[in-house]
């Protein structure tokens, strides 16, 4: 504690102050507490303050802001959170940050990615935009990036995800969730979930060994059989990662396959995270329920009873707007020279039927090179009001608390809160509707992770 007269303090107290008490409310020393570092005058404090299991209905639609905002941080917390009077009074700090004219928020939280891999697919990409046949037939899809990761080695690997670990966290994500799923196989998929879990980067990795991805053509007669070398890995997954997801969706497996490995999952004390139902109706939603998921993500063709069972069953519903975009699932597909009738669900109503449902609802990139390339949570809020047609309280509660808690971390980030992790982007805009309004540029200034500044003026310090 400082013992701090606060003396520019003397003459308004003396002037709003009466009769014999003067002299004692004046001079009487002000302790402030001592921190390590003040953010102070921010144009606009975004708190996305809410309760730990996340924010749902019409909760959805308000966020707190605080007009002229400040927070005190010691060590790697948040010890305050006020308009900067309140805080200048009761701390003191060897370390201020300016954040006049600017937005502060919560660093964003990216709660689905496949962050390993080998190889790129942009020349697939063309043929699908253009749905025109390459000149030379190709390789495409998730078997071949499997085959280009088996080929990279363990450093190319790290080194290709720090890279996208520094560009994440420039663009203001400091929590991302890290999916195995190009392995295929046992030893393949261990592979890359110990080179997950041992990535060292200000930005925390929350690793998953994704059990179930898609099924490699060898096993094609013999189903049951890769089930069971997916689940021979899970007693050294279990060590590595929090949690196992499995794909249930028309194109990779089913209900009661994901169940059998799901289940040997929570047996070892797994959380469980799904792909559901992104190209049909697999029941995903409802297998997310069954096995009470931290969340299940896609969702675009899940039923209405399956979202619903999820919000009773506290399963977060993660919506990917990256993917929408990149597949083009907003746009119909071309009959000959012609754009044909769409094929999907109208893609605001995946949003809407969710949060309907009840569901605790977030957002995330799905950075993948296949059906999402981009690792900017940025990208993925400014997609999601477009597309979704979501508000701007609804777009940031998404990013943060409710990304927070599809990661079972509502309790410890996703909001400015006393006692939360000191996760916190200023941003070169002064409102959080900007954010989202503005889009194509890195908006993020700087950046702190666990109370350290790590990126200034949307570079790596
Ligand atoms: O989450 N089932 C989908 N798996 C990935 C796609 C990855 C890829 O295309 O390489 C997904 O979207
Ligand atoms: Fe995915």
């Amino acid at each position: 504690m400082s013992q701090l007269f606060a003396e520019s303090r003397v003459p308004r107290a003396a002037r709003t102050a009466r009769g014999v008490d003067i002299a004692l409310v004046v001079y009487r020393p002000i302790a402030k507490l001592d921190v390590d570092r003040l953010v102070l005058h921010a144009a606009e404090l975004l708190t996305c303050r809410g309760p730990q299991s996340g924010i749902h209905g019409a909760a959805l639609r308000a966020v707190e802001t605080i007009t002229d905002g400040a927070l005190a941080i010691q060590g790697e917390r948040i010890v305050a959170v006020g308009t900067s009077s309140d805080i200048i009074a009761a701390y003191a700090a060897p370390d201020i940050v300016d954040a006049a004219g600017k937005l502060v928020t919560p660093g964003l939280v990216d709660p689905h990615s496949h962050l390993l891999y080998g190889g790129t697919r942009h020349e697939e990409y063309e043929s699908k935009v253009t749905q025109r046949a390459p000149e030379t037939p190709m390789e495409g899809g998730i078997r071949y990036t499997a085959r280009k990761t088996r080929e990279a080695s363990d450093g190319a690997l790290i080194g290709q995800a720090l890279g996208d670990l520094d560009v994440m966290l420039a663009h203001g994500t400091t929590t991302l969730e890290a999916k195995t799923g190009y392995g295929l196989e046992q030893d393949e998929e261990l592979r890359l979930l110990r080179l997950t879990a041992g990535l060292k980067h200000p930005l925390q990795v929350v690793p998953t060994y994704l059990a179930l991805h898609v099924l490699p053509h060898e096993y094609a007669r013999r189903r049951q059989a890769y089930l069971e070398q997916a689940m021979a890995a899970l007693p050294e997954a279990c060590k590595l990662a929090p949690y196992c997801d499995v794909s249930c969706d028309p194109g990779s497996f089913t209900f009661d396959e994901c169940l059998q490995v799901g289940e040997a999952a929570r047996a070892l004390g797994m959380k469980i995270r799904v792909h559901a139902d992104q190209h049909g109706d697999a029941r995903g939603a409802l297998l997310a329920a069954r096995l009470q998921a931290s969340s299940a993500d896609h969702l675009d063709y899940a039923s209405d009873e399956g979202l619903r069972a999820m919000a009773h069953a506290g399963s977060v519903a993660t919506l990917l707007p990256g993917v929408t975009l990149h597949l083009c699932e907003m746009t119909p597909r071309f009959e000959g020279a012609v754009l044909g009738p769409a094929e999907k669900p109208f893609m605001p109503l995946v949003a809407r039927r969710a949060i309907e449902a009840g569901t605790v609802v977030a957002l995330s990139t799905d950075y993948n090179p296949g059906s999402c390339p981009t690792p900017s949570m940025q990208m993925v809020m400014q997609l999601a009001a477009r597309l979704y047609r979501l508000g701007y309280a609804e777009t940031w509660n998404m990013c943060t608390l409710n990304a927070a808690r599809a990661l079972d971390l509502g309790r410890d980030r996703g909001s400015l809160e006393p006692g939360k992790r000191a996760d916190i982007v200023i941003w070169s805009v002064a409102t959080h509707g900007m954010v989202i309004n503005r889009f194509g540029v890195n908006l993020a200034d700087t950046v702190m992770a666990s109370g350290k500044v790590v990126a200034r003026s949307g570079r790596l310090v």
